[in-house]
């Protein structure tokens, strides 16, 4: 494959506003049309490193590699010599000379993944880190797009912990205008207050709307889409052991489509059916949370042609 500058993804602020709506844009029409037979990433190799748990997303970057036509090597979370106290920018350098991209899942300190990407030969993407899941918000307003033919506009309740899927999404959905992003989070479980900051602050520049608040008070009506996410964010522990209690009224339950009739629901999966949303709506005619994990695999193709340059925008095959 020819080497082309590359690109990483390992927060959503390495995108420009361009940049994010070529890749829901990109993902959607993978979603729609599936690959074809063109491969724009023949020749490469692509690096699949997890050092912790993950049924869609590292399934999903490795199908979408070897869909597009890249070979791959994976690791697992003991097999690199970061565990036995190489540096994170000697990994980079090695593996930057060898690999074509990186895609990592750490939850852990993104500046880990800046190291890795201290070089510009090998993309690194950010499969989750303890803050953001930049490919999973890229996945939901895929659906959305898919589901709705917008992103603009939407109207979208986002119920349970702040965690780094809440993150990414609002730091994705506040920059189109027109959206309407609502977290109800549990006290002491809101968003992260810089990651709040900036989802406000982009929002006033877009022209979105962004709240959160710590009750199920006074819900609006009408929502498009109702959001949750496991209450028990992979690789994380919650030191209140009475948490649950605090947890219980932000359950998804069949009431809340008293009010929003129309609603879709989403989930980034994977699910606890009676911790965060009830088997009713995960399974019911209303969720369309297994297109959004499928999703995950045309989404990763679209990061993966973006990351390396061989997406139609530069010149490869459409
Ligand atoms: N939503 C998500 O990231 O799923 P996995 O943990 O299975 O990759």
């Amino acid at each position: 494959m020819e080497r082309r500058p590359v690109r990483h993804l390992i927060s959503l602020d390495d995108l420009t506003d361009a940049d994010l709506r070529h890749l829901v844009e990109r993902g959607a029409r993978f979603s729609a049309d599936g690959a074809g037979s063109a491969r724009p990433l023949d020749g490469a190799v692509t690096g699949v490193y997890f050092a912790k748990t993950s049924t869609r997303t590292r399934t999903a970057f490795s199908a979408g590699a070897l869909r597009l036509g890249s070979s791959l090597v994976t690791y697992g979370p003991g097999d690199l010599q970061i565990n036995t106290g190489e540096t994170s920018e000697d990994t980079g350098r090695v593996l930057s000379r060898m690999l074509d991209v990186l895609v990592a899942r750490t939850a852990g300190d993104p500046a880990e993944m800046r190291a890795w990407a201290a070089q510009s030969r090998m993309a690194v993407v950010n499969a989750m880190s303890a803050e953001e899941h930049p490919t999973q918000a890229l996945t939901d307003l895929t659906t959305m797009l898919r589901h709705f033919g917008r992103v603009e506009g939407l109207r979208v309740l986002y119920l349970g912990e702040g965690n780094n899927t809440a993150a990414a999404l609002a730091l994705a959905l506040t920059r189109y205008p027109g959206v309407e992003f609502e977290l109800r989070t549990p006290p002491g479980y809101g968003l992260a207050a810089p990651i709040a900051r900036k989802a406000a602050r982009q929002a006033g520049a877009s022209g979105a709307r962004f709240r959160e608040l710590h009750t199920m008070e006074d819900l609006d009506p009408d929502f498009d889409v109702v959001y949750t996410a496991r209450w028990q964010t992979t690789g994380t522990t919650k030191a209140d052991p009475d948490w649950r209690r605090v947890f219980a009224p932000f359950q998804v339950r069949e009431e809340l489509w008293e009010t929003s009739p129309k609603a879709v629901f989403m989930h980034d999966l994977p699910a606890h059916r009676g911790d965060e949303v009830t088997a009713e709506v995960l399974d019911g005619p209303r969720s369309i949370a297994f297109d959004q994990a499928e999703n995950k695999m045309h989404s990763a193709m679209a990061v993966l042609e973006w990351c390396l340059g061989a997406g139609p925008a530069d010149g490869g095959p459409a």
